[in-house]
């Protein structure tokens, strides 16, 4: 109780602002005790109260003020063309703003596939070369919390491990946490039975989605995707996209909107 809250930055770049979205809705912890209670959430133009100069000399002031002790979270990434000029916050590039920010920070949490792989902007031909925050960013540690969006528990649940022990917890290689995409959605999907006995959907509408069949044939990622979707769920533990009868996109990987993962034009 007497520890002090730790200080966070929360950037918003080039995104839709749904893992901020996702974020709110955490039901355990809740997020209202993760901002007030456990983090100090000093800049975040989405949810702080401040606005425009007052806003961005919070943002001055905490960089000044805990230096080397923030955390930054970064939620979408920087578009690199043209000198940055397809994102700018406060007059100037997003991508000078995140350089700025992540100069002092202790460390960095990449929220969602934007920050974390580039995501649907950066599909082919990327006009505006939207880029990761690791592609960016070369001299601090950055955990990778993909998916578009994360699970909000995933969220809180790595805030929480971070907060309680003072580092990240165990990484793979690609930068993710191993306790939340240690395993691939189809290694604990319920409709694995069916996948097992050769029970597929062969198209959307006929017996076998009915009757809940593996949607593998039309479509689904689960075998390649790493997330915790089958196991931890979304709202509050109540479903995933396969739960609703859609195959997953796969949208916690890296590239999943240039492998296949949408529907083709006719
Ligand atoms: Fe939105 Fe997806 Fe990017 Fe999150 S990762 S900001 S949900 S587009
Ligand atoms: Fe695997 Fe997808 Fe079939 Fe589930 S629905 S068993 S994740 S292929
Ligand atoms: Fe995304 Fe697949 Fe989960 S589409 S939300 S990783 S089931």
């Amino acid at each position: 109780e007497t520890k002090p809250r730790t200080p966070v930055i929360w950037l918003h770049g080039l995104e839709c602002t749904c893992c901020s979205e996702s974020f709110i809705r955490s039901a355990h912890p809740l997020a209202k005790d993760v901002v007030l209670s456990m983090l100090s959430l000093d800049y975040d133009d989405v949810l702080m109260a401040a606005a425009g100069h007052q806003a961005e000399a919070c943002l001055e002031e905490t960089i000044e003020k805990y230096k080397g002790n923030y955390i930054l979270a970064v939620e979408g990434n920087p578009p690199l063309d043209e000198d940055g000029m397809y994102c700018i916050v406060a007059g100037k590039p997003f991508v000078e703003q995140l350089k700025h920010a992540a100069a002092h920070a202790k460390a960095i949490i990449a929220w969602g596939s934007c920050a974390s792989w580039g995501c649907v902007q950066a599909a082919s031909p990327n006009p505006t070369r939207a880029t990761p925050v690791h592609k960016v960013i070369f001299d601090k540690p950055i955990i990778k919390i993909p998916g578009c969006p994360p699970i909000a528990e995933v969220m809180t649940g790595v805030i929480t491990y971070m907060l309680t022990f003072d580092r990240f917890p165990e990484l793979d290689r690609q930068g993710r946490p191993k306790m939340f995409y240690g395993q691939r959605i189809h290694d604990k999907c319920y409709r694995r039975p069916h996948f097992d006995a050769g029970q597929f959907v062969e198209t959307w509408d006929d017996d076998n989605a009915r009757k809940g069949y593996c949607l593998y044939k039309v479509g689904c990622k689960g075998p390649t995707t790493y997330n915790a979707c089958s196991t931890v769920r979304w709202n509050e533990g109540v479903s995933f996209p396969i739960g609703s009868g859609h195959g997953c996109i796969g949208c916690s990987e890296d590239g999943f909107w240039d492998k296949g993962s949408f529907y083709d034009r006719i």
